[in-house]
């Protein structure tokens, strides 16, 4: 008889989908090639950070098909927010209202499969934030949790002297920052080379941060991953 088949099936279902959350997964989910995050930063090494207030507000803007990721960082209390937009050519514009830095960094924008493709590390299961993860690392630069039962990023830590930690708050697949004059560069970006190094010695941006930001040290480690 089919019946008891069938109720069998009903019954293996869950059974199987509860257990695929327990069991260790081949390796951490690609990213979705388009969501927007809002992250919670702690620079937790505050003697480093002490020329910046040690926690942020990330809006993370991570557009793929359009190879371009917009960090917009809200320091504790600050109303001038710094953008961090990288473009795929390997250019970030890192600036706020009044100044302006660009760096050239040979990989482009991270792809999605940056943490999931290769080595990837299991470091085991833990719970952060009352979200039960699966934990990986990569070429000890961060440690990334995943939440087992959704695999959304729950957080990340970056293996750095600014003990960089970042929790996700929300993460929307499908977002995209469609307003252009966000992504844009502002004139002061395009200053002439004199102004350019004359804007650098007294740069808000610079002193700021006073080190790598969490964005930097994703773009650091992407050069890394070309590498391997
Ligand atoms: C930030 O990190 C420091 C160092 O681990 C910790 O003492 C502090 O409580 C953290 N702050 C917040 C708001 O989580
Ligand atoms: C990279 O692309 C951005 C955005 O189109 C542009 O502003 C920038 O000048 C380009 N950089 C180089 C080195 O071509
Ligand atoms: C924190 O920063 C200080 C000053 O740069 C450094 O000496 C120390 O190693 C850092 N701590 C950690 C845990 O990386
Ligand atoms: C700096 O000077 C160069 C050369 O004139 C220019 O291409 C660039 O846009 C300027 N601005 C920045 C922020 O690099």
């Amino acid at each position: 008889m089919a019946w008891p088949l069938l109720q069998l099936l009903l019954i293996a279902a869950p059974t199987a989908a509860g257990a695929s959350s327990a069991m260790t997964p081949d390796g951490p989910a690609p990213w979705p090639e388009q969501f927007h995050a809002v992250l919670f930063t702690n620079l937790t090494n505050v003697s480093i950070a002490s020329s910046g207030p040690p926690l942020r507000l990330h809006d993370l803007y991570y557009d793929w098909p359009r190879r371009r990721n917009l960090n917009l960082i809200q320091h504790q209390l600050s109303g001038d927010p710094l953008y961090d937009v990288e473009w795929n050519n390997g250019t970030t514009f890192y600036f706020d209202s009044a100044t302006c830095r660009t760096e050239q960094f040979p990989v482009g924008v991270l792809r999605p499969g940056w943490l999931a493709d290769g080595s990837a590390v299991y470091l085991g299961r833990e719970t952060t934030g009352g979200f039960d993860c699966h934990v990986w690392g990569k070429a000890g630069f961060i440690v990334y949790y995943e939440d087992a039962l959704t695999r959304r990023p729950v957080r990340w830590n970056f293996i750095d002297v600014t003990g960089i930690e970042q929790f996700v708050m929300s993460f929307e697949v499908g977002v995209v920052l469609e307003d252009d004059s966000q992504w844009q560069a502002p004139a002061h970006c395009f200053l002439d080379e004199a102004a350019n190094k004359t804007n650098e010695d007294g740069d808000h941006v610079a002193v700021s941060n006073g080190v790598m930001d969490a964005a930097r040290l994703f773009r650091k480690f992407a050069g890394a991953a070309a590498a391997y």
